[in-house]
């Protein structure tokens, strides 16, 4: 019988992409467990939500130690006790140094509220609906020792809608998180996630090249 994978997570606040994950495993859509929650913040919801639900946690907090070297070590420790196999950033919200990227090449995933490569770092609903762009989305990657330049896995697009600003378009966004990151969990549980250069190649994956999304939409005239 298969093992279900060991992820570990890492959350900085309320934790609704961990929610996500719990619901999908509690469910048996996902074959996982979370061995390890770890916040970096201990008034962190997140930390509430895995105590409902029974999940190890700790809080490793960045004040305790002299480096930030030394603080990822202890992240580090604590996901090899664990016996983690994949690591789930949740907006965890430090940068992870290279060591730790390292320690766990293509094994560590992020979940990021844009459409990557647009719009890396942070307030970036906000930047997407001031800019002007039609579309946004999330974007689940493998991290790599850039800021978010890592290689995606999966990708979900929504519209910007006229009048929206970060949190209209961050509601929107995040309902897609909570659909995205467990599948890519999934998809990689079942062994069918490989990394080549910076592509990310998904087996026995399918999808119509005239899938196509225009926004605002075609006048009847033309889309006839
Ligand atoms: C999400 O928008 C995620 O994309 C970003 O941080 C936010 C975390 O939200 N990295 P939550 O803590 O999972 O609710």
């Amino acid at each position: 019988m298969s093992r279900s994978i060991r992820l570990g997570a890492l959350a900085s606040g309320g934790g609704s992409n961990v929610q996500s994950i719990i619901d999908q495993i509690e469910s048996r859509r996902l074959d996982a467990q979370i061995a390890i929650l770890l916040s970096d913040n201990r008034g962190a919801g997140v930390l509430k939500r895995a105590e409902r639900h029974g999940i190890p946690r700790e809080v490793i907090e960045p004040s305790a130690f002299e480096t930030r070297a030394a603080h990822d070590q202890a992240m580090m420790d604590a996901l090899r006790r664990h016996d983690v196999e994949l690591v789930i950033l949740a907006g965890y919200m430090r940068i992870i140094s290279p060591e730790f990227v390292q320690a766990f090449p293509n094994r560590i995933m992020n979940i990021h509220p844009a459409l990557l490569p647009a719009f890396p770092g942070v307030h970036v609903q906000q930047k997407a609906a001031a800019y002007g762009v039609r579309f946004s989305g999330c974007t689940v990657h493998f991290v790599d020792e850039g800021m978010d330049t890592g290689p995606i896995i999966l990708q979900a697009v929504v519209p910007v809608l006229p009048g929206d600003t970060g949190e209209t378009l961050g509601a929107r966004i995040l309902k897609q998180e909570h659909r995205i990151y467990p599948e890519a969990i999934r998809l990689y549980s079942e062994g069918r996630v490989r990394v080549v250069g910076r592509h990310v190649v998904i087996s026995d994956h399918r999808i119509e090249g005239d899938q196509v999304l225009i926004n605002p939409p075609l006048g009847e005239t033309e889309a006839s």
